[in-house]
C-alpha cells in the first residue's frame, strides 16, 4: 500500500478519514508497536510540541498521549481549559490562532463537538479529538486496531455494541463501517445513537457489503457476534442522570449469559472506565474472553500513529 501523506491533517472524527487513511493508522501502529517491543527508539517527532487541552477528566487519553509524544521525541503540555483564558471568555478562534503559534499539534477533550470543529477551523496545526460529547476517533481507532490484532482479519466480522448510544458507539459505527466490519447498536429506547450518525455509517458500510444496525434487543443485537463492547451508562456530564439511566440500562448489562449469545470465540472490549457492576460484571470484565486490558494498552501504540501521521 502506498503510503500517503497526512501532515496537517485533523482527526476530528473518523467518518472524515478515508478507508486508506484509517488502514494506513493501523499499519504505522502495528509496526510502532513492534518496535516498541523490541526496544527500537522512534523518535519520529524530534522536538514537537503537543498541547493537551481538557475540560474533562482522564486516565487513558492523558497518560497514553504524553507518553506516546515523549517516545517519539517531542513533549506535551498539559492545558487545564480552567486555567487556560479560555476559562475567561477568550475565544476558541484566538486560543487556536495563537497555540498554532507555539504547538506542533493540539490534542483536546471536551464537551462540545462543535467547540472542537472551531479550534480546528482556526487552527494551522492538526487537531486531535480526544473526546467530545458526540465522538471518540482515538479510541475508535484503537478497537479496530485491537479486534484485528485478536482476529487477524476486519471485514466481515460483527460487532455487537450494549449499551448507551453515544460517543463510544457513534466513533465505533464510523471506524467499523470504514473497515467492513458490521455493527449491531443495542440501546433501550431513548438512548439510540444520533440519526445522522447511523445513516452516514450506513452509507460508509455500503462500499463493503457490510451493515449498520439499530436495535432494542440485546440478546438479538448479540447472536453470532465476533465482539461484544459496551460503554459506561452515564457519561461524563450526565452524572445528575444516574438513577434514571441505571433503570433504564439494567436489562442491558453484559454478563456471562449475554456472553454465551455470542460467538464462542468471541472477544469482549470496552473503552474502560468500567463501572463493574453496571454496564460489565467482574467474571466477564475479568475472564478469558475479555481483552481490555490490551485495548487500554493500544491506545498508546495507535496514538503514536496518529501523531507521527498527522504532526
Ligand atoms: N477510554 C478513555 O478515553 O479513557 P479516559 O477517559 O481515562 O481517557
Ligand atoms: N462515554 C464515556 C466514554 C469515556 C471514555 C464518556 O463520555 O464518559
Amino acid at each position: 500500500m502506498a503510503m500517503l501523506n497526512l501532515k496537517g491533517k485533523h482527526l476530528i472524527s473518523v467518518h472524515d478519514w478515508s478507508t486508506e487513511e484509517v488502514l494506513q493508522v493501523l499499519k504505522t501502529a502495528e509496526m510502532l508497536k513492534m518496535c516498541s517491543k523490541a526496544g527500537k527508539e522512534m523518535k519520529l517527532l524530534e522536538g514537537k510540541a503537543l498541547g493537551m487541552i481538557f475540560t474533562k477528566p482522564s486516565t487513558r487519553t492523558r497518560v497514553s498521549f504524553e507518553v506516546a509524544i515523549h517516545q517519539l521525541g517531542g513533549y506535551a503540555l498539559y492545558l487545564s481549559a480552567s486555567d487556560l483564558q479560555l476559562g475567561r471568555g477568550e475565544t476558541i478562534a484566538d486560543t487556536a490562532r495563537v497555540l498554532s503559534r507555539y504547538l506542533d499539534g493540539i490534542m483536546i477533550r471536551t464537551y462540545s463537538h462543535s467547540d472542537v470543529v472551531e479550534l480546528a477551523r482556526h487552527a494551522s496545526i492538526p487537531v486531535i479529538n480526544g473526546l467530545t460529547d458526540l465522538l471518540h476517533p482515538c479510541q475508535a481507532l484503537t478497537d479496530v486496531f485491537t479486534i484485528y490484532e485478536k482476529k487477524g482479519k476486519l471485514e466481515g466480522l460483527t460487532l455487537a455494541f450494549v449499551g448507551d448510544g453515544d460517543n463510544v458507539a457513534h466513533s465505533l459505527m464510523f471506524a467499523c463501517a470504514k473497515v467492513g466490519i458490521n455493527v449491531r447498536v443495542a440501546t433501550p429506547r431513548g438512548y439510540e445513537p444520533d440519526p445522522e450518525i447511523v445513516s452516514a455509517a450506513k452509507a460508509d458500510a455500503r462500499a463493503f457489503g457490510s451493515e449498520v444496525t439499530v436495535l432494542e434487543d440485546p440478546v438479538e443485537a448479540v447472536k453470532g457476534a465476533d465482539v461484544l463492547y459496551t460503554d459506561v451508562w452515564v457519561s461524563m456530564g450526565k452524572e445528575a442522570e444516574k438513577e434514571e439511566r441505571r433503570k433504564a440500562f439494567a436489562a442491558y448489562q453484559v454478563n456471562s449469559s449475554l456472553m454465551e449469545a455470542a460467538k464462542p470465540d468471541a472477544i469482549f472490549m470496552h473503552c474502560l472506565p468500567a463501572h463493574r457492576g453496571d454496564e460489565v460484571t467482574d467474571d466477564v470484565i475479568d475472564g478469558p474472553k475479555s481483552v481490555v486490558w490490551d485495548e487500554a494498552e493500544n491506545r498508546l501504540h495507535v496514538q503514536k500513529a496518529i501523531l507521527a501521521l498527522v504532526m
